[in-house]
């Protein structure tokens, strides 16, 4: 399944216009306010997906049953520019373990390799994991992570978050994740370009959240 947020046109088109614009996206504490808003967002929209029982709860009038979630989701965060898409979902998600995953590109002229080169998480054996990475381009980061994160166990569910996917990366992971998951993101877009970069995505989220790197 892929979710996708802007099907239905709600506030949260007005966060993706400002990422997506040239000139607002140059500031960067509102580029990773709006990240961080949508990472809340898309975590209400993951929520509807997970498991609830009832509880009771006393008010100072009475009863209420209240269907509660179940179990808390684990988050992992691509590092770096998961980190304010992060913050959004664990707003909602605020007693989540949370694990990181630092992976970069390396680029060649031919291809595109991700190198993994840290990895903190928790058990994931049978729980419900949601992995947060902003860009979904060329889905091999998502592929690289999930699969490095089978040494913790093996989830019952991946729930992959973007805030910008491109068809190749959604192609690329149902060809490759042999796991239950879904796919949920604000926006679906045309293509990659030759760097694999989201056409018309917004650039480099992470440059654009925490400055160029060197
Ligand atoms: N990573 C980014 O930051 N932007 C893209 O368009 C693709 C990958």
């Amino acid at each position: 399944m892929t979710f996708i947020l802007n099907e239905v046109d709600s506030i949260a088109n007005n966060m993706l216009k400002e990422l997506r614009d040239k000139s607002i996206q140059q500031d960067r504490m509102r580029f990773r306010q709006n990240v961080e808003r949508l990472g809340s967002i898309l975590a209400y929209e993951v929520s509807k997906k997970l498991s609830y029982h009832e509880e009771q709860v006393e008010t100072p009038l009475g009863f209420s049953a209240i269907n509660v979630l179940r179990h808390q989701p684990v988050l992992i965060t691509v590092l770096r520019a998961g980190l304010p898409f992060f913050q959004g979902f664990q707003y909602f998600f605020d007693q989540a373990d949370n694990g990181f995953i630092g992976a970069y590109r390396k680029e060649s002229e031919t291809n595109i390799a991700i190198n993994l080169e840290y990895l903190a998480a928790p058990d994931l054996a049978g729980k419900h994991l949601i992995l947060i990475d902003p860009m979904l381009a060329t889905g091999k980061s998502v592929v690289k992570s999930v699969e490095a994160l089978l040494t913790h166990g093996t989830p019952a569910y991946v729930h992959i978050a973007a805030l910008v996917a491109a068809p190749e990366g959604i192609e690329y992971i149902k060809s490759k994740l042999h796991l239950p998951y879904s796919v949920y993101t604000c926006a679906l877009d045309e293509k990659l370009n030759t760097q694999s970069y989201i056409v018309p995505g917004l650039g480099d989220a992470g440059d654009l959240c925490y400055g160029e790197k060197l």
